[in-house]
């Protein structure tokens, strides 16, 4: 049975002993930060927490319980995607992409509405009273202020939503998108929506604010956890995560009509803020932000939000998350999409092995790839392919090595490639767009890339000396030494 809403998520969560209840009152300016940030930086993840007595900053405790850290875990993740192991779900979709469809990578993932498995769970929309909609407050009522909308680090701009699912839609293709960009409160119906150009939400404003249309914008907190999660996985614009997640959680999901505007929202979310972006409006000053980076992103501008409608259950929990030096929870979340995607990776790039992003790499920073060398200069095709397909384009540093590396080790693969390069030879930088959180980057979020070959170097690459194997013991050795351990009175 998949879980259809985040109060399920939680009871779940407690019956696995995963979710600790926070009593006390803990403010929600930086406190609930501190306490998470510590949980988060324990080995596994630390548990989900459940703060039961927010305080507000404004003084006062919440009405609304603040829940973190749900995704916060290898276990946590898989729970929230009704699998033992996120790698069944990548397994499920290439069995399904093992069709006669287009080469590359976007073309398959824009397959995937059309097959069979996915098609059967499209988003489905109910009448009636939603319990999203329970209590619905509009107009002059609304003020962002009631809720426990955290601020996370001493430097940052103000209280930021950080784990929503902002829906817009294509004005084009009609395609609905769901994203995980954060917002920033900026007065009590005002928001600051940070969708990074790279991503589908800000090209739907683009072309909106180009037509001189006023955009309608839902930003849905909770819902489903396999909702949630869609919002963060870089999908094609063609593919409406509603639809991605129906599939996840092999049932649809279930969706409402907002109450301002014709778009559909998550009727199973706790709260929903719906609102529109004008396109007379200037842009605002968002941030600064303590980022998933481990720094502050920089403010810059962004549009503006009016929310018209606070739409809730009638005892709605309010789910956050914090981004900050890594590791943290949304480590777990780009877990996630990297098992899921890499078979899709394979598709295109059939030498892939095994890729793995280390949370010190914060996704974009580093990648490790392993691939089954067949050819002279395939480390290069693999990197340059990388940098082809869709996010992957903005990996700062792709490092290629044999399929005998375990890449999803990374000090494993560290001391490998470290062995395996002439650091003259094997190193190519090559330009591209950059991450918008790169604040190092020569332009905004243009720059260069570094291309790592960390294989076995051939003949035919010009190597001529021999190369030398890496250090093993025999297995009769081993064999032995087991038999004696005990005798030895080493303990280790
Ligand atoms: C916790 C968390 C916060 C994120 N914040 C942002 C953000 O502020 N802006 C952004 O553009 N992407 C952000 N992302 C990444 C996007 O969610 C991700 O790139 C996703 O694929 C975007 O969806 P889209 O492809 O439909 O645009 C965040 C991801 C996570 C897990």
């Amino acid at each position: 049975m998949s879980i259809d809403n985040l109060r399920a998520f939680l009871q779940a969560l407690e019956k696995a002993g995963d979710l600790v209840r926070v009593k006390r009152g803990v403010s929600v300016n930086k406190e609930i930060t501190e306490v998470a940030d510590r949980c988060m930086k324990a080995p596994g993840g630390g548990p989900a927490l459940l703060f039961e007595q927010p305080l507000l900053t404004g003084g006062g405790a919440s009405r609304y319980p603040v829940a973190i850290n749900l995704f916060g875990s290898e276990r946590r993740m898989a729970m929230a995607l009704g699998v033992e192991t996120l790698d069944e779900i990548g397994e499920r979709i290439s069995t399904l992409l093992n069709l006669k469809v287009p080469d590359t990578l976007l073309g398959k993932l824009a397959m995937l509405p059309q097959l069979a498995e996915m098609a059967k769970f499209p988003p489905k929309v109910s009448g009636g009273r939603p319990a999203c909609q329970e209590t619905v407050i509009k107009g002059a009522e609304v003020n962002l202020a009631e809720l426990p909308i955290p601020i996370c680090w001493p430097e940052d701009g103000g209280p930021y939503i950080t784990l929503p699912g902002v829906i817009t839609r294509d004005p084009v293709s009609g395609v609905r998108n769901v994203g995980m960009y954060r917002i920033q409160v900026i007065g009590r119906n005002e928001v600051a929506m940070h969708w990074q150009r790279h991503k589908v939400g800000a090209a739907h404003w683009r072309e909106m604010a180009t037509r001189g249309e006023t955009m309608p914008v839902a930003i849905a907190l909770g819902g489903d956890p396999a909702s949630i999660y869609a919002a963060s996985a870089p999908l094609p614009p063609t593919i409406d995560e509603f639809l991605f997640a129906g599939f996840l959680r092999r049932e649809p999901v279930r969706l409402a009509k907002a109450v301002t505007s014709d778009l559909e929202v998550p009727a199973e979310a706790e709260i929903v803020l719906e609102g529109h972006i004008d396109p007379r409006d200037a842009l605002v000053l968002e941030g600064p932000f303590g980022d998933h980076t481990g720094f502050y992103s920089l403010a810059d501008y962004y549009p503006k939000v009016h929310i018209t409608a606070i739409t809730m259950r009638g005892d709605p929990v309010w789910p956050h998350t914090i981004v900050g030096r890594p590791p943290m929870e949304d480590f777990y979340l780009g877990h996630a999409t990297e098992r899921i995607f890499l078979p899709l990776l394979k598709l295109t790039l059939p030498e892939i092995v095994d890729m793995h992003m280390p949370a010190e790499g914060i996704f974009h920073n580093l990648v490790f790839v392993s691939i089954d060398k067949q050819y002279p200069g395939q480390a290069y095709k693999v990197m340059n392919g990388l940098w082809g397909q869709g996010l992957m384009s903005l990996a700062k540093v792709i490092v290629v090595l044999d399929k005998d590396v375990n890449v999803r080790d990374p000090k494993e693969a560290w001391w490998v490639a470290l062995n395996h390069i002439d650091p003259e030879r094997d190193v190519r930088f090559s330009m591209g767009p950059i991450d918008v959180l790169d604040h190092s980057s020569r332009g905004f979020t243009f720059g260069s890339k570094m291309g790592i070959d960390a294989t076995r170097k051939w003949k035919e690459e010009g190597f001529t000396r021999d190369w030398p194997n890496k250090i093993v013991m025999d297995a009769a050795t081993k064999a032995r030494v087991d038999a004696m351990w005990k005798d030895l009175g080493i303990e280790l």
